[in-house]
């Protein structure tokens, strides 16, 4: 069994973005710029912004994080999404979900530009990752992809069984993987809470991808001997023992699942941190575009 180690993958990562960016820079280049929009103080979220911030940081972006309280309207957040749209400084932005219920998640994803659409969320972006067209990719599956590839995971011919079919992780790494191509290539089957004989179907895959938000869900009586295992889940579980006051658990009864693993990502530190990652190699992305470099 091998750890895909998303941590240390990202780390590296990070630092060939800061190399690129400092060459950018030395040519006269501006760098990169980031904005965020945080509405409320959701813990999970809070997090995820703070992280974004930092990597930002960690690879020579700039970033402004714009926060508003959780009864900000729609209409009012809309015009800020419309801001940032016109403001040639910004390169890329994201609006942290979920959004509080009074306001239209959808409208809001689909009022960003597409050209400024990091996250890859608006239906633009999405639309030309089903059909293999250059666009920002969500970052999650983006980050999944690179995990493979540079672990050499082919997925060329084989099983691929994906838990959970969310716009933002499940449809789209679905479309990945079976786009023609090195990173693609794959059989999918894609299996969610109406799916009748989950367990035979995913016992059967090669490559596992758990995307369901339930903990300790794939267990080791539905894992074929030598598959590899993708554990996207990360929710919070009280633990006392703990300052933060809880866990982050995966998808995957790691402890159990692991041994018959050929390969297996741990949480945290598997996709987690490549998704943050994606999120940096989008917003170079669209810096470049923007500069024509
Ligand atoms: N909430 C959970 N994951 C994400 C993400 O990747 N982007 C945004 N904007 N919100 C999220």
């Amino acid at each position: 069994m091998q750890l895909i180690d998303g941590k240390k993958t990202s780390a590296e990562i990070k630092k060939e973005i800061a190399a690129e960016v400092e060459s950018m820079t030395a040519r006269g280049i501006r760098r990169p710029h980031l904005a965020a929009i945080l509405v409320g103080h959701d813990g999970g979220s809070e997090t995820y912004v703070a992280n974004k911030v930092k990597s930002c940081a960690e690879c020579g972006f700039t970033s402004t994080l714009l926060r508003f309280e959780d009864d900000i309207t729609e209409q009012q957040l809309l015009a800020e999404v419309a801001k940032l749209n016109e403001n040639p400084d910004i390169d890329g932005f994201i609006v942290q979900l979920p959004l509080p219920a009074h306001i239209d998640e959808q409208k809001v994803i689909e009022a960003v530009s597409p050209d400024k659409d990091v996250d890859g969320f608006h239906p633009v972006n999405v639309g030309r990752l089903s059909i293999g067209l250059p666009g920002f990719k969500s970052a999650t599956p983006a980050g999944i992809i690179e995990l493979l590839r540079r672990y050499g995971i082919s997925t060329r011919g084989k099983h691929v069984v994906v838990i959970g079919r969310s716009n933002i992780v499940g449809k789209p790494i679905a479309s990945l993987l079976m786009q023609k191509g090195n990173t693609g290539d794959a059989t999918v089957t894609v299996c969610h809470s109406h799916t009748q004989n989950l367990k035979d179907i995913v016992r059967s895959a090669d490559i596992i991808i758990a995307a369901l938000g339930k903990p300790g869900f794939v267990t080791a009586d539905m894992v074929k001997d030598g598959a590899t295992v993708i554990d996207v889940g990360t929710t919070r579980v009280p633990d006392a023992s703990r300052k933060s006051g809880f866990r982050l658990c995966g998808d995957v009864d790691f402890d159990n699942v692991a041994p018959k693993c050929e390969f297996i990502t741990p949480v945290p530190g598997g996709v987690g941190p490549m998704t943050i990652v994606s999120l940096m190699l989008n917003t170079l992305q669209a810096a470049k575009q923007r500069r024509g470099c």
